[in-house]
């Protein structure tokens, strides 16, 4: 079986190896939790280092401002690798606006089959589910989901689903994307005492691979994502 590394130091063991090829991954957590960050490196690394071709479509920041971002946290390079970063505002422009007032995730969809069938891309990131959902009129959210993942699915490509999750909730994702996803990575802000934060992460699941299940501490030094035990307090 291929297997998408990470990249993360360390996590790549946890996951039994890294996630099977083709598979749709949620990247769950709550604001700041560095879900833009670990998607976008992923996709990253997997182009520098294997020549991969990736697809990042930004709904909640500009192209400009993602790459910004994703520069000032030393992801050098951007502008001559083979990844492909669109927001809404170049969707928008490419389409006509009869079509854009239409069901969006449809559009969304021929979008990336077009895309994908084009370029070759072999990773596929959506930031994120609630920015998607927002521009989508749905009739039956629960249908018409599961028709988008079966979608997804048959692009053979691997997905990056960030699904943000409201601070203090319990759910992972808003409607049964939990259980249509491949794979949960999740990130949570862990509060140690009165003053502290160390974000933490975790494989919830991970079809066809035995990963394993507990928290690490999730850190960012010297432009690189690692895992690291947690020691329990
Ligand atoms: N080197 C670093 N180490 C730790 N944290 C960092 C580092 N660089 C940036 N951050 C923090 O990461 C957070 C933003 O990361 P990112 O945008 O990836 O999170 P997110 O979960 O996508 O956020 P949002 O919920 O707004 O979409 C910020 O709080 C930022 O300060
Ligand atoms: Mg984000």
């Amino acid at each position: 079986m291929e297997l998408v590394q990470t990249f993360v130091g360390g996590f790549d063991e946890v996951l039994g190896g890294g996630i099977p090829k083709g598979s749709i991954v949620l990247v769950c957590g709550s604001p700041g939790t560095m879900k833009t960050s670990l998607a976008f490196s992923i996709a990253y690394n997997n182009i520098k280092n294997n020549g991969s071709k990736g697809l990042y479509i930004s709904l909640e920041e500009s192209t400009d401002d993602l790459k910004t971002d994703m520069e000032n946290m030393g992801l050098a390079g951007l502008d001559k690798m083979d990844l492909h970063i669109l927001d809404v505002g170049k969707i928008r422009l490419e389409h006509k606006e009869e079509e854009m007032s239409k069901n969006w995730l449809e559009v969304l969809m021929k979008y990336i089959e077009h895309r994908v069938g084009v370029n070759k891309f072999d990773i596929v990131v959506i930031d994120s589910l609630a920015a998607l959902y927002a521009l989508t009129k749905f009739s039956n959210p629960r249908r018409e989901l599961f028709h988008f993942f079966g979608f997804l699915k048959g692009l053979g490509a691997t997905v990056l689903l960030i699904s943000e999750i409201p601070s203090g909730q319990s759910k992972l994702a808003t409607y049964d994307e939990d259980f249509l996803a491949d794979g949960i990575i999740f990130l949570k802000q862990y509060e140690m005492g009165e003053t502290d934060v160390q974000l933490r992460i975790r494989c919830i699941k991970l079809r066809r691979r035995k990963h394993k299940h507990g928290y690490f501490a999730l850190i960012y030094e010297n432009d690189k994502f690692a895992v690291t035990n947690v020691i329990s307090e």
